[in-house]
């Protein structure tokens, strides 16, 4: 049996970081930036290529799964799930989404590869187990997930996320557009989570503070969706933009792409994903998307993809 499976990238319009210690984000998917999973039933043990993220191919051990190693461990997960011990077949794993900048690679592949795994082994794998499973590789990439990441790109719908609650759906009464701006700087979110981390630990009631505006921004800018009042939740992207400069994980490059847009005539702009490289995204309306599309590009960014929500 041959076939193909996938799962979207993603980005925050509003909430990262803060979301880890339990306040509430949004999240959309973006459908055409793609993980993907081409199987093929062979029979010689389950074989994994993944040029596309560096990897060499591998082929499938018992032993392996202790690995740290995200795509070995989510085989791992994903065949004790559905208690299969000697799989056949090969996987070929390829990806549009740039790694390691806020969009969600890590969670994508891992979620097209447990849905190729599932795939080739004639087995249903719902969407409440991947989220679960993907949600423990996470825990490679980041350290201390939220699960945002894995939520929005296993169920491919924008969200309103918050540890531990249920995922609210996110229904905007008008269509909305946005930028996304390649700053073409790699950066770990382990790394800027760590930090993070590290000022809660020192200043906690500074950090908390911020999380709190963050949570406020992010309840504020619900409504805003609902009510469409695009003006006003370009400001609240801002001012979050702000907050996370104060936590320490945007950049000279990434304030810079912020202030572009907003030159060029964006609604609002801030860094998106775990930060100090990566993306921005910025809210813009039809007339203006292409000034500020050019206006981003001069500041510096190495690729603009177009996104949008509702409508
Ligand atoms: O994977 P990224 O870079 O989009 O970051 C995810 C958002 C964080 O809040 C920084 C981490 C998390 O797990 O929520």
């Amino acid at each position: 049996m041959n076939g193909t499976v996938s799962a979207s990238g993603k980005a925050i319009l509003l909430g990262e970081h803060a979301v880890v210690y339990g306040r509430p984000a949004l999240a959309i998917p973006l459908p055409q930036l793609r993980a993907v999973a081409d199987f093929r039933q062979t029979r010689q043990a389950l074989t994994v290529y993944a040029a596309d993220l560096s990897h060499r191919p591998w082929q499938w051990k018992s032993d392996a799964a202790a690995s740290p190693d995200p795509l070995v461990r989510m085989t791992a997960l994903t065949l004790a799930h559905l208690g299969i011990c000697a799989p056949t077949g090969e996987i070929k794993i390829r990806s549009a989404i740039p790694i390691a900048s806020g969009l969600g690679s890590g969670a994508a592949v891992s979620a097209a590869l447990g849905r190729g795994i599932a795939a080739l082994c004639r087995a249903t794998l719902a969407n409440d187990a991947l989220n679960v499973l993907v949600y423990e590789v996470e825990k490679l990439h980041h350290g201390r997930p939220s699960g945002i990441d894995n939520a929005t790109v296993v169920y491919e719908q924008p969200v309103c996320f918050q540890r531990g609650q249920p995922r609210r759906a996110v229904k905007p009464t008008r269509r909305l557009d946005f930028l996304l701006a390649d700053s073409g700087v790699p950066a770990l979110t382990r790394e800027s989570v760590a930090a993070v981390h590290q000022l809660l630990r020192k200043e906690p009631a500074r950090a908390n503070s911020l999380f709190d505006r963050i949570a406020d921004g992010v309840v504020a800018a619900q409504a805003r969706l609902a009510s469409g009042d695009e003006r006003r939740l370009g400001e609240l992207m801002t001012a979050n933009h702000e907050h996370l400069r104060e936590l320490g994980v945007s950049s000279p490059l990434l304030d810079a792409l912020v202030s572009a847009a907003l030159q060029a005539g964006a609604s609002g702009a801030k860094l998106s994903g775990g930060g100090r490289g990566g993306h921005i995204i910025a809210l813009v309306e039809p007339a203006t998307a292409s000034a500020v599309k050019k206006a981003l590009q001069s500041a510096g960014a190495i690729r603009v993809l177009a996104a949008s929500l509702g409508g």
